[in-house]
């Protein structure tokens, strides 16, 4: 059964690396996103943009950030083209969750071991959660000044709108116990109502627009410094004039 929790692990690995920001964009978010994951409390976030606006670039980049630092505790990266993995979403967040706090795993182990349905697709989200996150996580103890961070991308992209409004709701109210370690949770989707309303706690909110000055400096880095490779890759062509530089 371990198996089949790494397993689902991996071919989430296969699907990376995810695509990353490029250097020197999106400054001012990275600003923001960061105080809010160091700071001690529960504060979620919620990334929220339309199609392509950049919402798993970011979530893979600071995914990243928080693995260097051990602080990332979790990730999932939902796909439609990918849609069957969804189903091993919790006990996916599980097996990362053991290998941060390798303590709780012997919890999780025993209850597969009780109940062999658990890590089936017929088990709801909500006795997925509690017997193999939040029981496991229960007696033991966190250093409180640590805060860690699940990342959740693409809530949107698997389940009909009353399966993201539950599992929003059971999230979002989960990570709230007092023995539990300080875990933000980042999520991105679309700016759908249904995910604003299943909230159950204040949260972060961050839209992602297009058409503001960050943005427009963004594309312009992006432009000089992608022009600046092709250049860089054909000193034939354009000769060995000194770089571009990038004009922020
Ligand atoms: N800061 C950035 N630096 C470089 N490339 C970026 C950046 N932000 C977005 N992109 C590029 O824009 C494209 C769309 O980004 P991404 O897939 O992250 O958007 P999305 O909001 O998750 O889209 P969707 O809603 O369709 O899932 C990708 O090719 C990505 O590499
Ligand atoms: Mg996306």
């Amino acid at each position: 059964m371990e198996e089949s929790m790494k397993s689902c692990q991996s071919q989430c690995e296969m699907r990376q690396p995810h695509s990353r920001c490029m250097e020197n964009t999106r400054v001012a978010l990275w600003e923001t996103l960061r105080q809010v994951l160091d700071r001690h409390d529960r504060m979620n976030i919620w990334l929220k943009g339309l199609a392509g606006v950049g919402k798993m670039s970011i979530a893979f980049t600071i995914a990243e950030e928080m693995k260097l630092t051990q602080r990332l505790a979790a990730s999932f990266f939902f796909s439609c083209q990918h849609a069957q993995h969804a189903t091993m979403f919790i006990p996916t967040i599980a097996y990362q969750l053991a290998l941060v706090f390798p303590s709780i795993k012997d919890a999780i182990m025993k209850a597969i071991t009780e109940d062999e349905l658990l890590l089936s697709s017929g088990k709801s989200h909500c006795d997925q959660m509690q017997e193999l996150i939040i029981k496991p996580l229960h007696p033991v103890q966190f250093h409180k000044e640590m805060s860690y961070a699940i990342i959740i991308d693409a809530l949107d992209e698997c389940f009909s709108t009353e399966e993201e409004a539950r599992l929003v709701k059971l999230l979002t109210e989960s990570f709230l116990g007092p023995d539990l370690p300080n875990i933000h949770l980042l999520f991105t989707s679309r700016p759908q109502l249904h995910i604003h309303a299943a909230m159950q706690t204040d949260i972060h909110e961050i839209p992602l627009i297009t058409g503001n000055d960050a943005t427009l400096r963004d594309v312009r880095v992006f432009l000089w410094v992608s022009l600046d490779n092709i250049r860089k890759t054909r000193l034939d062509h354009f000769g060995r004039r000194q770089c571009l530089g990038i004009r922020a």
